[in-house]
């Protein structure tokens, strides 16, 4: 065996958390590990110093490119991110929390994809509509949206949409079916892969504590 890995810098591991909602859950889950972010995305303010932790707060989407940029050492993520994310990314932890799902939605009226020649897809997530239409050697035009997809079928712009769901009542709000089920998505901690070999006692310190508060 080797020397053990020092830390050389001693500096506190960056921590880029996405701004909202999940914010609040999240308070609650580090609060069980002794790290109190209550006080994160209560003002205008995006950068915490915590002592142990520095939190950023970002972009649900950006997450990934502060993290696999070293701009934060550990993030968390959902997995619609990553997966659209062209990042190489530690991903030790499922935080089992902000749990929706990826679908394929359309008007009623719209006959299934698989009777149509060639469509139009609107969404924030185009890589994963592209895979999807690969997958089925479907021929389709991708058109990325930055929000509020669902509007897409509604006047004329696409004939799909491919979009995260939780409660599923912005699709029956204006009138979408989902057609098809893509796949889970949950929140995941992930941490950069310079950062974890330098830090590895820290941060295996933290997933070990957070490991055992999920489930
Ligand atoms: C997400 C998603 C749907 C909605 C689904 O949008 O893109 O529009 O939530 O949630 P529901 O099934 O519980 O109704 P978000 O609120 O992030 O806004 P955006 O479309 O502007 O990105």
């Amino acid at each position: 065996m080797g020397m053990k890995p020092r830390d050389p810098s001693g500096r506190p591991l960056t921590l880029a958390l996405p701004k909202g909602r999940i914010l609040e859950v999240l308070a609650e889950i580090f609060g069980r590990v002794g790290l109190d972010i209550s006080k994160v995305g209560k003002d205008r303010k995006l950068v915490y110093d915590l002592g142990r932790f520095v939190v950023i707060l970002v972009r649900a989407s950006d997450v990934p490119t502060y993290v696999a940029g070293g701009a934060a050492d550990i993030g968390v993520a959902g997995y619609d991110v990553l997966k659209e994310s062209d990042t190489d990314l530690f991903q030790p932890l499922d935080l089992q929390i902000a749990k929706c799902r990826m679908i394929v939605a359309k008007q009623e009226a719209t006959p299934l994809p698989a009777a149509r020649d060639h469509f139009r897809i609107a969404t924030k997530y185009p890589r994963t509509a592209k895979e999807w239409v690969e997958e089925n050697n479907y021929t389709a035009d991708i058109m990325k949206l930055s929000g509020s997809v669902e509007l897409g079928p509604l006047v004329g712009l696409a004939d799909y949409i491919v979009d995260i769901t939780e409660t599923g009542s912005t699709l029956k709000a204006n009138g979408l079916t989902e057609c098809e089920h893509l796949f889970d998505i949950s929140s995941r901690l992930v941490v950069n892969r310079s950062s974890w070999h330098l830090h590895k006692k820290e941060i295996n310190s933290l997933i070990t504590k957070l490991a055992r508060k999920i489930k």
